[in-house]
């Protein structure tokens, strides 16, 4: 099993225990409640380094006061009997006062196309508890590289490009989105949907994926978009963004020539909300 460790100094000492030897080791932070999708990280950092750490912090920055910290699933048995399963060497698990502790006032914060529009226009709050946390646990465990999930697209752009301009000397590797047979993308967070709405859940994905057709066959962008939000609507959803934008920059395109195009979809079913997109 994973060595486990919960204060800052006993992740020095485990760090440098797995640094002898010249040992590289992978970052592959998560707020516990593993799936396939975290795995798919864990595995790809397997194969890219000779160690690997995985970070279990259900990071209440990220939260606004509306949203689901309390609630978040939190499964840490189950979490530990996967990265055994996947031989991971250590697990950093610091509780809220170890990583923000009294008197914490320092943010990191990161500007530009990255991060214009998108998540940050409906969750405001939520970039500046990720690259703050994030920035943390790079500086907590100096890792050469650190694995992120597509899935999760803009805020995998956002860390990148964090990582680089504070000069962390860390490699960042965004890994393809891990789905359920039926295309729905895996997230901890779809344990909340009822059997009615993981039946239409599935849409999201299929929208993308006929939109993604559609423009490549030329099909202008404006229509493909605004039939693509119609469907995810009359399905039951509650749009947030359905959105084309450059797949390095995030910048706005207008058309397939300003590409490579990245669809983003955000929408929520009865209270869950859901995030996936896909390269064109
Ligand atoms: P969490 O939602 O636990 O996700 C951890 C990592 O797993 C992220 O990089 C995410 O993109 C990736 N991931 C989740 N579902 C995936 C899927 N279906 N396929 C591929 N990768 C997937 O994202 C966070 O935690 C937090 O914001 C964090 C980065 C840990 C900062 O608190």
């Amino acid at each position: 099993a994973p060595i486990v460790v919960r204060t800052l100094p006993s992740l020095r000492r485990a760090l440098e225990r797995l640094r002898a030897r010249r040992a590289t080791i992978a970052l592959v932070p998560t707020m516990g409640a593993l799936h396939e999708g975290h795995l798919a990280l864990v595995r790809q950092a397997k194969r890219r380094a000779s160690k690997v750490v995985v970070s279990i912090f259900v990071n209440p920055t990220q939260f606004a006061p509306h949203e689901d910290f309390g609630s978040y699933p939190r499964t840490w048995k189950a979490d530990m009997a996967k990265l055994a399963e996947a031989k991971v060497d250590l697990v950093w698990h610091p509780d809220v006062s170890a990583m923000y502790p009294q008197g914490f006032a320092t943010r990191i914060s990161t500007e530009g196309p990255a991060m214009a529009g998108l998540e940050d226009r409906f969750r405001p709050h939520f970039f500046g508890g990720v690259t703050t946390v994030v920035g943390k646990l790079f500086i907590q465990c100096r890792p050469d590289l650190a694995l992120f999930g597509q899935k999760d697209y803009q805020q995998l752009k956002v860390v990148a490009r964090m990582a680089a301009d504070l000069n962390l000397g860390v490699k960042i590797i965004g890994v393809p989105i891990v789905r359920e047979r039926d295309g729905l993308a895996m997230s901890s967070r779809n344990v909340y949907l009822s059997i009615e709405q993981r039946a239409v859940a599935p849409t999201l994905y299929s929208v993308m994926k006929d939109a993604a057709e559609r423009l490549r066959k030329g099909n202008h962008l404006e229509a493909v978009l605004a039939d693509g939000a119609r469907t995810i609507e009359d399905a039951g959803f509650s749009l947030d963004y359905f959105e084309a934008r450059h797949a390095e920059t995030l910048s706005p395109v207008r058309s397939i020539k300003d590409g490579p195009v990245r669809f983003l979809v955000a929408a929520k079913i009865g209270a869950t909300r859901l995030i996936d997109n896909i390269g064109v």
